[in-house]
Parts: structure tokens; sequence; C-alpha cells
């Protein structure tokens, strides 16, 4: 039986992103073959992990990193557990692990993930986890608003192409190439939700819609 760890790296306590890619992937895998595998969630949201953590993250085979693409690049409290991870396992028995990571981003065009993803893959190599395969998924901001829309319909159409091939490959260890996907929804009317929202936000946070225009 795997034992699998999905671990949210959003710093966000509910309605991520990460945790809806991360809940869609476990619908996946509770439909198909392998639904025996046993599946815990962890998250990174605060830069620390305790030894015990680590620990308990070593008993599993799989772990599924998700997070958010901050800046092209791995969220900073992110990258302070992998680092933490990397360093405690150097001077003991490595756990063999097999790594698959699922990177959203506010971008459309879920290639902006690929740089991350290389990231993960290096990290891998250096700290001697076994790289499984990656999923970039771009117009990530709508994951938590169709998160009751089943997977592989409408607007998650490709997230549920992309997740049965990550799950086939994670039931065998094995790896593959990146795939990247966006959601099944014009470009302009995600920009035109996503532009809607800033405005929502900059009001509720006490500041004016040409705050969101300012160059200092
Ligand atoms: C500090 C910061 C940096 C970001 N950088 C990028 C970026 O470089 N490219 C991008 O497409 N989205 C970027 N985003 C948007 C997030 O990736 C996006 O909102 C994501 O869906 C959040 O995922 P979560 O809900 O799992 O935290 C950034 C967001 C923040 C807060």
């Amino acid at each position: 039986m795997l034992k699998i760890t999905m671990i949210n790296g959003s710093p966000k306590a509910k309605d991520s992103s990460s945790e809806a890619a991360l809940q869609a992937l476990e619908t996946v895998f509770s439909d198909g073959p392998l639904n025996d595998s046993q599946i815990t969630e962890f998250d990174f949201r605060k830069p620390q992990l305790s030894v015990q953590q680590m620990e308990q993250l070593a008993e599993h085979d799989v772990w599924v990193l998700a997070f958010p693409l901050y800046v092209d690049g791995i969220p900073s409290h992110v990258l302070s557990c992998m680092a933490q991870l990397e360093n405690y396992f150097k001077e003991k028995p490595q756990p063999q692990v097999t790594v698959y990571c699922l990177v959203n981003c506010g971008f459309y065009e879920g290639e902006q993930c690929g740089l991350a993803l290389e990231m993960v893959e290096n990290w891998c190599a250096k700290s001697g986890w076994q790289w499984g395969q990656g999923v970039g998924i771009g117009a990530g901001g709508m994951l938590p608003a169709v998160k009751n829309v089943p997977v592989g319909r409408g607007p998650k159409k490709n997230l549920g192409k992309a997740l049965e091939t990550l799950a086939g490959n994670m039931g065998s260890r094995t790896g593959g190439e990146n795939i990247f996907i966006t959601a099944n929804f014009p470009r302009f009317a995600y920009r035109f939700a996503a532009e809607m929202g800033w405005r929502q936000q900059v009001k509720a946070n006490g500041l004016k819609v040409r705050d969101l225009f300012l160059r200092r």
C-alpha cells in the first residue's frame, strides 16, 4: 500500500488554490485503481519544521508538494522547509521518497510555473529524493471558486486529464515530463474576473483603485 502525503505550501489557512488542487488529486485517487493508498495531509505554512514532523514525512513513499508561484519561484517559507529537510537527512539514512509537485500561478499560462518545477527537481537531485513529475497550473486563482465542479469537467477538464496522468505515475512511482495546463475558460474572462477581484480587495483594505497603479 502506497503511503502518500499531500503537502500544502500555501500560507493561506483555508480556501487556497493549492488546497483545491490537492483535493482534486485526492478525488482522482479515490476514484481510481489506487484507492487503497493511505493519504495524509500536511502543510508547509510556516517556515519551520520540527524534527518530529520531518520524521513523520520520512515515513511516506510519496510527497506531493503543492504551492503557489511567487515571483516565478518557490515561496520563501516553502523553500525554508525544503532546506531543513535537505539538511536534516544529510546525516541520516536517506528516506526513499518520490516527489511530485503541483505549482499553481495567477497568470493564465501554466508554463509560468516551469522554473519553479525545475527548482524542485534540482532540490531532489541535491537532496537524494527521487523526482517524479510536476504540473504547472495556470489561472490558479480560479480553483477555489470552482472547487465544487467535478474534476475533469467544465473549467477543470484539463486539470482532470493532467492529474490522471500524474496519479498513474505516482502509483508506479515513475517519472514523466512536466505538464502545463490552464483552465478551460476564456483568457479575457479570467483576466476580467481577476481585475475585478483586485479592485474589491484594494477597497476592502482601505485604499483606492488608483493605488493599484502607483509607481514609486
Ligand atoms: C508574493 C506573491 C508573488 C506572486 N508571484 C507570482 C508570479 O510570479 N507569477 C504568477 O503567475 N503569479 C504570482 N502570484 C500569484 C499566486 O501564485 C496565485 O495567486 C496563486 O493562485 C495563489 O495560490 P494559493 O491560493 O495556493 O496560495 C504571486 C502571489 C504573491 C502573493
